[in-house]
């Protein structure tokens, strides 16, 4: 061979290694991974005992606790969209606070269906007592009275099935692999989510393309809900819309964001020891999201309050399980849900309080509408929460660009190093030994998306 041949050769090669590094460092591929801690399914519900302890419920408490069992997955099982509600009292829907609570959207995260479940019980428990005077009877009257509650308990529940048939504790998507948190009508398709079918990002064909996403455009179609949340497991975090990557850009807020940051600081404090971080999503997190159900409900259903709720996260998680990184270990989870719970108490409170205020100006005056906000500016005594968020994430891109930069030094090194030494066995070596470790580096450095 002569020089020339060679030469185009290597360069060749050269462009084959920085395509095959780049996609591995943009695209977070579905690995099956080795798990280092399973569950043990007498303390986790597993998907035929989910299915069964909630048939249980609203056969027990059907005066206040029915089943919608319409909705369903693509592969048909039940979503189990329950109601909970006083369905006897005078008081209609619309005079109660209507809430609509989304949990088990991605399938690898199991801790908000367990939380989901104490909530229930708890609410069950004090059903069972009304008639003793006992406190517990009380605030579960309390709740039933007042509220209007709409719970899609299994938002995908093929995703289940396949993570417990297969054993892949790393899968978050549908049955066929499609990220249902990014297969909302806001901003679809933008670079927040992924057309790669391999990618757990992947967003699918077009928005909505989903039966499980169905459930959220017909509820509120047929429902004013007064509050949106979305449960999610990961990391300790509640967020305000938005998350796309235009408002990112155009630093976008919803327009009843003073209101959304009060009730954010209401249930970040109910964990006084611990209190959950707060803040628009676009601030806090370092990734953008394109498509996802509480953005979408904040800016097209025009929900007053619409959030993302990151319930719990491993402090230290390390490796590349994927169980113990979503959920407590087994024995952690009745401590750990119970822990959770006040979150729930002080969101009710909180809202019920400013529908009670709403109604009344209602009376007085005029009519909220909510929109996107034109200005982009906020109250000040809430510019500190804001702060608080912005500085975390900068925290969290600073290191992220720091990691992609040692990522691309490395990168330039291994180029420069094959173009200008020039000698093929340089890169021989580099075909066996190098791309391997540059995987491997790509992995290591791909961070985790929970929202
Ligand atoms: C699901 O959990 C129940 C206990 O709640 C257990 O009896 C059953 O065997 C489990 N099913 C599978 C497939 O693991
Ligand atoms: C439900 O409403 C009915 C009718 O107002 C009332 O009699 C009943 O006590 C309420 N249930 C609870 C649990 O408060
Ligand atoms: C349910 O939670 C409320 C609020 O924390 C509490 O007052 C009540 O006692 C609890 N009910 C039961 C049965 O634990
Ligand atoms: C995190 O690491 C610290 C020190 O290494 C350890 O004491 C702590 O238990 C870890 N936390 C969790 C949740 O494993
Ligand atoms: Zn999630």
């Amino acid at each position: 061979m002569n020089s020339d041949i060679k030469y185009r050769i290597l360069i060749a090669w050269c462009t084959f290694v920085l395509i095959i590094f780049q996609q591995n460092v943009r695209s977070e591929k579905i690995t099956f991974q080795k798990e280092n801690y399973t569950p043990d399914y007498s303390f986790y519900h597993n998907v035929t005992s989910i299915v069964s302890h909630m048939t249980k419920i609203v056969n027990k408490y059907g005066k206040y606790i029915n089943l919608k069992d319409e909705f369903r997955s693509k592969a048909g099982h039940s979503q189990l969209v329950i109601r909970i509600s006083n369905f006897t009292s005078e008081k209609s829907g619309r005079d109660k606070v209507q809430i609509l609570f989304a949990f088990g959207e991605h399938a690898r995260e199991f801790f908000p269906v367990e939380s989901m479940f104490y909530f229930l019980k708890n609410l069950t428990r004090g059903l069972d007592e009304l008639h003793q005077g006992s406190l517990s009877g009380a605030y579960s009257a309390w709740v039933v009275n007042n509220f209007d509650i709409y719970i899609i308990g299994m938002t995908n529940p093929d995703g289940r099935y396949y993570l417990e048939e297969s054993g892949n504790y790393c899968w978050r998507g549908t049955g066929s692999g499609i990220d249902l948190n990014r297969n909302f009508d806001w901003n679809f398709a933008g670079p927040g989510s992924s057309k790669d079918s391999h990618d757990e990002e992947f967003r699918g064909p077009r928005p909505f393309s989903e039966p499980e996403t169905g459930v959220f455009i017909k509820l509120a179609a047929k429902i004013s809900f007064d509050a949106f949340l979305s449960f999610h497991s990961g990391i300790r975090q509640i967020y305000l819309p938005f998350a796309d990557t235009k408002s990112k850009q155009q630093n976008r807020l919803p327009e009843n964001i003073d209101h959304m940051l009060k009730l954010a600081r209401r249930m970040s404090h109910s964990s006084p020891s611990r209190p959950f971080q707060f803040g628009l999503a676009h601030r806090l997190i370092d990734y953008s999201a394109d498509g996802t159900s509480f953005d979408y409900m904040a800016g097209v259903a025009s929900v007053p309050f619409s959030l993302a709720v990151e319930m719990w996260g491993h402090e230290n998680h390390t490796g590349s399980s994927c169980f113990d990184e979503f959920n407590p270990r087994s024995e952690h989870l009745q401590e750990e849900v119970a822990l959770v719970h006040p979150l729930y108490v002080e969101m009710l409170s909180y809202l019920l309080t400013w529908k009670t205020r709403k109604s009344a100006a209602r009376n007085r005056a005029s009519s909220t509408l909510i929109r996107v906000r034109k200005d982009n500016s906020l109250n000040s005594e809430h510019q500190q929460d804001v702060l608080y968020a912005s500085q975390t994430s900068r925290e969290i891109s600073r290191s992220a660009s720091f990691e992609s930069q040692i990522i691309y030094v490395i990168f330039a090194l291994v180029v420069t190093g094959c173009v200008i030494l020039g000698v093929r066995h340089t890169c021989q070596l580099m075909r066996k030994k190098r791309i391997v470790s540059l995987k491997s580096l790509s992995l290591t450095f791909s961070l985790c998306k929970h929202l």
